[in-house]
C-alpha cells in the first residue's frame, strides 16, 4: 500500500489536481463550441483519461483517513473507495469524447455530456482546499481569498459556457465569442450590468435571470466577506488597532493632558513594535502545564541567558523559575520601585537599563543594564525597599513574587546565597 507521506503520491495528487481544473476549464468550453479535437488537445484528453484511469487504480492502493482513522489494508481501502468516489473518479476517466468518433448524431450528443462529469472531480479539489485551509503555515485569510477568487473565475466561465450554448452571442466566432460570453457573464454575475448584451429570446431570458440572482447573491458575499477578510489578512494588527481605537477614544473622553495621551501612545507603540501587542502571559495561560513550561522557556529563554544569577543553575531552577516569571513593560521615567515602599517581587532586567535613584529622584546610586535584576533586597531581608528604581527608556522586565522566591530559593541554596552576596554589597555600596 502507497503510505499517505509518500513524496511521489503527493506530487502525484497535485499532478492530477491540475489536470482536474485544466479538464474543468476545457470540457464546457469545448461543449459549446465544439472546436475539432486534434493535435494538441487530443494529446491533453488522452493524457488526462490515462491519468485518471491509473489514479482511480492507485486509489485502490492508497492508504486512506476514513472518518479520521488511516486505513492501511487493502480490502477496507478498497470497500471505501468502492462506496465512494470510485464512480466519479471512473467515469470521469473514460473519454467519451474519443468513444463517439463516428456514431448515431443524437446518441454523440449524449454521450458528450458525459464529458461533463469530469467536473465532478472539482468536489476533490474543494476537499484539497479544506486540507489545506487547516494547515497553519499558509495564512488563512489569503487562502481563503484566493480559493474565492478561483471559484468567481470558476463560475464565470462556465456562465459564459451556458450563454454560448444557449445562442448568447451569434455574431461572434470562436475565441471572440468566448471573450463577449465571459464579458456578460462578469457584468451580470458583478450586477454592472451595462446591457449591451441582452437576450433574445425565453431560454435566454430565463438563463439571465438565474445568473443575474446568483450575481445578487454573490455580490452581497464579496461586500460582506472581503472587506472582512482583508481587514482580518493581519489578525494581530488588526486587534491591537482596535484596542488602540478604543484606548484613544477613552483618552479624549476623560481629557487626558495631551503629553500624557502622547506617552500612553509611544508605550503602545513599543508593545507592537517589541511584541506584536500580544500579552504573553494571558496567551499562555490558556494552555496545559507541560505547554506552559515549554512556551515560556522559549519566551524567557533571553533572560535566562542574560541574567548571570541563571547562568549555572540547574535545568529544574530554570524550568521552576521560567513558568512563574511575569512581564512587564516600563516607559521612560517610570518609578517601577518606590524607596521605603514594601515590597512583593523582585525583577529581572530583559531589555533596557534603570537607575538606582534616591527617594525623590536626583541622586543616581547605580544603572542596571539588561540582565541585572533588582528588589532582592526587600524580600531576602524582609525590610521596606533601600532604594528607589527609575527606568531609563522602555524596559522589558520580569517579575517574580515573594513566595515563588521564597519556595525557589529553599530548594536552591546556592543560588539564595549568591542573591545575599550580592545584596549585602549592594547595602554596603548604598551605605557609602
Ligand atoms: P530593594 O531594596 O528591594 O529595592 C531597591 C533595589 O535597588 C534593591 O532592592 C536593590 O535590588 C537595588 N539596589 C540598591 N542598591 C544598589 C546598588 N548599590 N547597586 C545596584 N542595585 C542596588
Amino acid at each position: 500500500m502507497i503510505s499517505l507521506e509518500n513524496k511521489i503520491k503527493k506530487i502525484w495528487d497535485a499532478y492530477i489536481l491540475a489536470l482536474t481544473i485544466v479538464s474543468a476549464i476545457e470540457v464546457p468550453a469545448r461543449l459549446v463550441m465544439n472546436y475539432p479535437l486534434s493535435g494538441a488537445l487530443l494529446i491533453l484528453d488522452y493524457m488526462v483519461s490515462v491519468s485518471f484511469l491509473i489514479d482511480v487504480v492507485l486509489n485502490f492502493l492508497s492508504e486512506h483517513i476514513i472518518k479520521g482513522k488511516i486505513v492501511r489494508s487493502f480490502g477496507s481501502v478498497s470497500r471505501g473507495y468502492l462506496k465512494g468516489w470510485f464512480l466519479i473518479d471512473f467515469l470521469s476517466a473514460v473519454p467519451f469524447d474519443l468513444l463517439t468518433g463516428g456514431s448515431f448524431v443524437a446518441l454523440n450528443r449524449l454521450l458528450r455530456l458525459f464529458r461533463l462529469l469530469r467536473l465532478l472531480r472539482l468536489a476533490r479539489l474543494a476537499q484539497f482546499m479544506s486540507k489545506l485551509g487547516a494547515n497553519q503555515a499558509i495564512n488563512p485569510v489569503l487562502l481563503r481569498l484566493f480559493f474565492f477568487i478561483f471559484w468567481l473565475g470558476m463560475m464565470a466561465h462556465w456562465m459564459g459556457c451556458g450563454w454560448i450554448a444557449l445562442g448568447g452571442c451569434p455574431n461572434h466566432e470562436g475565441i471572440h465569442q468566448y471573450v463577449r460570453a465571459l464579458y456578460w457573464a462578469v457584468t451580470s454575475l458583478t450586477t454592472v450590468g451595462y446591457g449591451d448584451i441582452t437576450p433574445a429570446d425565453t431560454p435566454q431570458t430565463i438563463y439571465a435571470m438565474l445568473i443575474e440572482i446568483i450575481g445578487a447573491g454573490m455580490y452581497g458575499y464579496v461586500i460582506g466577506n472581503v472587506a472582512s477578510l482583508l481587514a482580518n489578512i493581519d489578525v494581530a494588527k488588526a486587534h491591537f488597532s482596535e484596542k488602540l481605537e478604543q484606548v484613544n477614544a477613552f483618552l479624549k473622553y476623560r481629557e487626558i493632558p495631551a503629553d500624557l495621551q502622547t506617552r500612553v501612545r509611544s508605550y503602545y507603540d513599543y508593545l507592537w513594535e517589541s511584541r506584536l501587542g500580544y500579552d504573553e502571559s494571558s496567551v499562555v495561560e490558556d494552555l496545559p502545564p507541560s505547554l506552559k513550561i515549554e512556551i515560556s522557556m522559549h519566551l524567557n529563554r533571553d533572560i535566562i541567558e542574560k541574567v548571570p544569577l541563571f547562568k549555572g543553575a540547574t535545568d529544574e531552577f530554570i524550568r521552576d523559575i521560567v513558568s512563574v516569571l511575569k512581564a512587564h513593560v516600563f516607559t521612560p521615567g517610570d518609578f517601577i520601585v518606590r524607596k521605603g515602599e514594601l515590597g512583593d517581587e523582585m525583577y529581572f532586567i530583559s531589555r533596557g537599563s534603570v537607575e538606582v535613584v534616591s527617594e525623590n529622584g536626583e541622586q543616581v546610586f547605580a544603572t542596571l543594564q539588561d540582565g541585572s535584576y533588582f528588589g532582592e533586597i526587600a524580600l531576602i531581608n524582609r525590610e521596606p525597599r533601600t532604594a528607589s528604581i527609575r527606568a531609563r527608556n522602555y524596559c522589558d522586565v520580569y517579575t517574580l513574587s515573594r513566595d515563588v522566591l521564597e519556595h525557589v530559593l529553599q530548594k536552591f541554596p546556592e543560588i539564595a546565597e549568591q542573591l545575599r552576596t550580592l545584596a549585602e554589597q549592594r547595602i554596603r555600596e548604598l551605605q557609602q
